[in-house]
C-alpha cells in the first residue's frame, strides 16, 4: 500500500488565498472522500491510543466540534472505545463544564458534559488542525475539570510556525503533517 506521506500528499489539497489573500488552506475533503486514504489516516490518528504491543490504552476518544467530529468518531470506533464530543457553547443539553479562550478577535467557549469523562479516565483528543493551540488547550482543561487525563493530542496538521506546543506543556502531541 501507499505510505501515509504519499496519501497525505495526494489527497490533502493546498488552496492558496483561502479564506483570505495570503493564507494557504489545507483542504481534507478529497481525503475524506477516499475510503482507503481516510481509513489510513484515521488509523494513524488513533495510533497514540495504543501501546507498543498494540493494546488500547485509552477509554475514550474526544473530538472538538466540528471538524474534530469527522476524524475523532471513526478513530473511537477503530480503537473500540466510546466517543465524547466537545461542543461550542450552548449546544449540550445537560450540566457542562465550560472553558473560554481567546481568538484573534474576541473569544470562544467550548463545553463538555460533566459526566462525559469519568475521574481517572484516559482520553485521546483528536482534531484536524493544531494552529495557535487554543482549542486544544481549552479541551485539555475541560477533560481535567472532569477528572480525566489527556493521554495525547492527535492531529492531522500542525501549523508549526504558530508554535501551538507552547500552549500545551506536558502534553504528548502527535501530528501526521507539520507545516
Ligand atoms: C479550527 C480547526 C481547529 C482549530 C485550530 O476550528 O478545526 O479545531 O481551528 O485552531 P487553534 O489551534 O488556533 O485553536 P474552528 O474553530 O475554525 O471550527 P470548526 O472546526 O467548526 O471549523
Ligand atoms: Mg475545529
Amino acid at each position: 500500500g501507499r505510505s501515509l506521506e504519499e496519501t497525505l500528499e495526494r489527497l490533502v489539497a493546498d488552496v492558496p488565498d483561502f479564506p483570505e489573500p495570503g493564507v494557504g488552506f489545507k483542504d481534507i475533503t478529497p481525503l475524506l472522500a477516499d475510503h482507503a486514504g481516510f481509513t489510513q489516516v484515521v488509523e494513524a490518528l488513533a495510533a497514540p491510543g495504543r501501546d507498543a504491543d498494540g493494546n488500547v490504552t485509552v477509554t475514550k476518544v474526544l473530538g472538538m466540534e466540528s471538524r474534530g467530529f469527522i476524524l475523532g468518531a471513526p478513530a473511537a470506533l477503530h480503537l473500540g472505545v466510546g466517543f465524547v464530543p466537545v461542543r461550542k457553547a450552548g449546544k449540550l443539553p445537560r450540566e457542562t463544564h465550560a472553558v473560554s479562550y481567546s481568538l484573534e478577535y474576541g473569544e470562544a467557549t467550548l463545553e463538555i458534559h460533566t459526566d462525559a469523562v469519568a475521574p481517572g479516565e484516559r482520553v485521546l483528543v483528536i482534531d484536524d488542525v493544531l494552529a495557535t493551540g487554543g482549542t486544544a488547550a481549552a479541551t485539555i482543561e475541560l477533560v481535567e475539570r472532569c477528572g480525566g487525563v489527556v493521554a495525547g493530542v492527535s492531529v492531522l496538521l500542525e501549523l508549526g510556525f504558530l508554535d501551538p506546543r507552547s500552549k500545551l506543556p506536558g502534553t504528548q502531541v502527535h501530528s501526521l503533517l507539520v507545516s
